[in-house]
């Protein structure tokens, strides 16, 4: 089974560069999503691992063997890089049945009759697309094409599997159930799945891996649950999670390797950090998650309700305290009068700080200062 290993990628076009110096290892059997906003270089780069795009620079390793060098002049093609695709605009064969436009690859590649049967009926089956078997592509909705399109690229089980943003022409509920589905087909499997998306939820929920990228640079390469937890950067910090998290400014005084006094909201607090803190006295960030902002009537902080927006299972409540709007996310149907005080706390030992550049400089606890 085969690792991916990109190298000083870097992809220009004319005096523009889409992708910059990227160096990503792909583990054997990952799920990695490249999770970015419009136009950061997604798809640019995984039509390089591809082999559909080629880097300006760099070198690309596909199961230990170069595919792609700029230094040694090797290019190799697409059809010869033992992978599947998936991609946005995908495109069935119009004059072929579902079963049929199923079926084809495994055709191609030679399978017997009776396992291509086996195999078309079981990926009919996990698409929920049973019903359609016999129908012509014209004869279908946009998402039950797109799930054809996926049952036909996971039927020949390629090693390695791209797609771009496939679950986009679904509906909301459609799209949850396709998730579980390919998580599930990606244990199944075994493969290499290397996942586009510009849904920091979709990424969240499926990858063992984000790729997070800003104007064609890596911003970070890690777990989904660490890249929530300890993102490198404020751009990272705010383009996952949701509601987003809260940016608090204020000031720091450090007191020691690992503590420091913050000014904010108008209080006193100590900072305890989990790590050195690697920043200045001056101005910072502090980067709570909204699950960190709990309200009770024991909160040390007070403030008044902005808005409040019950869900059912979980109520965000915008609190107002100075001139800063906070989100806070408590669990069950909660509703407050608007403008009515309260109180909430900053708790648990993943408060962020930022520096003026905008970098994680530590992550730890903040206790209120007694007045
Ligand atoms: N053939 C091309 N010629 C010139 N510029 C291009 C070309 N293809 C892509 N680009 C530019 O490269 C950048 C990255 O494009 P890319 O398609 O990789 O973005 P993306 O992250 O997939 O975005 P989206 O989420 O909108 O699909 C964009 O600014 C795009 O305009
Ligand atoms: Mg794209």
């Amino acid at each position: 089974m085969p690792e991916i290993v990109l190298k000083n990628i870097t992809k220009k076009w004319g005096g523009f560069t889409a992708v910059e110096n990227l160096n990503l290892t792909i583990e054997d059997g990952a799920f990695i999503t490249l999770l970015g906003p419009s136009g950061c270089g997604k798809t640019t780069t995984l039509r390089m691992i591809a082999g559909l795009e080629t880097p300006t620079t760099g070198e690309i390793l596909i199961d230990g063997k170069t595919v792609f060098s700029s230094d040694k002049g090797i290019n190799i093609s697409a059809a010869k890089r033992d992978v599947g695709f998936l991609f946005q605009n995908y495109a069935l064969w119009p004059h072929m049945t579902v079963y049929q436009n199923i079926a084809f690859g495994l055709e191609t590649l030679k399978w017997k009759k009776p396992d291509i049967e086996k195999r078309v009926a079981q990926m009919l089956e996990t698409m929920q697309i049973k019903q359609f078997a016999q129908r012509y592509p014209a004869e279908l909705s946009g998402g039950q094409q797109q799930r054809v399109a996926i049952a036909r690229t996971l039927a020949p089980k390629p090693k390695v599997l791209f797609m771009d943003e496939p679950l986009s022409n679904l509906d909301a509920k459609l799209r949850g159930e396709m998730r579980t589905e390919l998580k599930r087909l990606h244990i199944d499997t075994g493969s290499t799945f290397v996942y586009v998306t510009h849904d920091q939820l979709e990424a969240m929920t499926m990858a063992t891996k984000i790729c997070l990228m800003k104007d064609g640079v890596l911003q970070q390469y890690d777990a989904p649950l660490d890249v929530y937890a300890l993102p490198a950067n404020r751009f990272v910090a705010d383009f996952v999670g949701n509601p987003t998290m809260n940016f608090i400014s204020g000031k720091i005084k450090l007191t020691g390797e690992k503590t420091a006094e913050l000014e904010a909201l108008g209080h006193s607090f100590v900072f305890h950090a989990n790590e050195e803190i690697k920043m200045q006295n001056g101005d910072v960030t502090i980067g709570v998650r909204p699950e960190s902002l709990p309200i009770s009537k024991k909160g040390d902080i007070s403030g008044t309700t902005y808005s409040t927006l019950p869900a059912g299972m979980e109520t965000t409540v915008r609190i107002k305290v100075a001139d800063t709007i906070l989100s806070s996310v408590m669990f069950g149907s909660l509703d407050y009068k608007v403008d009515s005080e309260i109180h909430f706390s900053i708790t648990g030992d993943r408060i962020l700080l930022f520096s003026q550049e905008g970098n994680r400089a530590a992550s730890g606890s903040v206790e209120k200062k007694g007045e």
